[in-house]
């Protein structure tokens, strides 16, 4: 039988299940049940998946709130742009601007102690991740995210786009330190 000729007994689907096959079905749908319930599970005893909060607002009101953070709180300047470290006090919110190809501003903070961690695109589609952590979140133009973070140990962490964003997108990393 091929693809183009009519099949050979056309009422094919009133035909029984092969045990295999419901053995098949039924093993799929408990996995299904299974990861679905580890969604929530994870996301309350897991360390990775992280619990955010999102805004709905404009490039212009967020690179406002993210330049006066810089304003207030810029420590240095590093790499050839010229990219400020901001290091802010502990419990603020910490404004970081993903566009194309930077992260803006670098941020320094302190162990031990929490932020409100903020992260909009100005333009397109990025992706912050942070390593070697490996804690991924997308970031969306149009929409704050806001991730409570409390840093545990003190270093110099990577971060990159891993959401491709054109021609440069592989020089889109920048750094987060830890004291
Ligand atoms: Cu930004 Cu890839």
């Amino acid at each position: 039988m091929s693809a183009i000729q009519p099949p050979a007994s056309r009422v094919w689907w009133r035909q029984p299940l092969d045990r295999m096959e419901i053995v098949w079905i039924v093993l799929a749908l408990i996995w299904c049940l299974v990861m679905f319930f580890m969604m929530p599970y994870w996301h309350v005893f897991g360390k990775q998946n992280l619990a955010n909060e999102a805004y709905q607002t404009t490039p212009e009101a967020y690179l406002r709130k993210a330049q006066e953070v810089v304003d207030k709180y810029t420590v240095r300047k590093e790499t050839e742009q010229q990219i400020p470290v901001v290091r802010p006090p502990a419990g603020s919110d910490v404004y970081l601007v993903a566009r194309l190809w930077q992260w803006w501003p670098i941020l320094e903070l302190e162990a031990g102690k929490s932020y409100r961690v903020h992260l909009m695109s100005t333009d397109w589609l990025h992706g912050f991740s942070l390593q070697p952590e490996n804690i991924n979140i997308e970031v969306h133009p149009g929409y704050d995210h806001v991730i409570t973070v409390t840093p545990t140990r003190p270093g110099t962490f990577s971060i990159i786009c891993n959401e491709y964003c054109g021609i440069n997108h592989h020089t889109m990393t920048s750094k987060l330190y830890v004291k």
